[in-house]
């Protein structure tokens, strides 16, 4: 079976950019990541692009005159790298609907709480603040409204009396990175079905 092209984007850190990449080079992935696209200049996931060898597209919504310009400006970025897949790891933005519509069901995203509770920003702190006693990851499918996607796998993880939204953010995202990697892996394997809102393929009994 042949490399699926990923192409990643990202905001900051890149952490999850980083487990990804690493396993397509250990060959966990049946992959290769072909770029990353970033929204901020100085993120510290264009240090990891520049060290991998991968080509980096960085583009600022101040650079442009509103946000349809910049949405169509991070479509014909996007295209350029001709992707199987695209992995939002720790992006920050919410998708143009252009891009959605461009790649149906080549999106995915991980997010930091189980969905569909604690969508948006800050999700860890809305677990910590609604004081559920789990909380976790899911990385989904990317539709057109809020990390409202088709699941494809989750995680959960404890919460403590005495966590804060720091502590249970490290806890998470311990799990993000060998959650994305599976779901990733999965997909670069063509193991996943869509019906619906369901997915199959990562969950099935032993
Ligand atoms: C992670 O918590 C991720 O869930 C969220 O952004 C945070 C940083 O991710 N989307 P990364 O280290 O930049 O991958």
């Amino acid at each position: 079976m042949s490399k699926k092209r990923i192409l990643i984007f990202a905001s900051g850190c890149g952490s999850n950019a980083e487990a990804i990449h690493e396993a397509t080079v250990n060959g966990t992935v049946n992959g290769t990541v072909v770029g990353v696209i970033c929204d901020h200049a100085d993120a510290q996931v264009l240090g990891r692009a520049a060290r991998w060898g991968v080509p980096a597209t960085v583009l600022e919504l101040k650079s442009f005159e509103n946000k349809d310009a910049f949405n169509e400006a991070i479509l014909k970025a996007a295209e350029s790298y001709k992707p199987d897949l695209i992995c939002l790891a720790g992006y920050m933005r919410i998708c143009g609907e252009n891009l959605i519509h461009a790649f149906p069901n080549k999106i995915l995203n991980i997010h930091p709480a189980l969905l569909p509770s604690f969508r948006g920003l800050h999700a860890q702190r809305q677990a910590v603040e609604a004081g559920v006693k789990v909380a976790g990851c899911t990385v989904h499918f990317v539709g057109t409204g809020l990390d409202d996607g088709p699941i494809i796998t989750q995680v959960a993880v404890p919460v403590y009396d005495d966590d804060t939204e720091e502590t249970l953010s490290d806890r998470i995202l311990q799990q993000e990175h060998p959650a994305y990697v599976r779901a990733v892996t999965a997909f670069c394997a063509d193991q996943l079905k869509i019906e619906g809102h369901h997915v199959s393929g990562m969950h099935g009994r032993k």
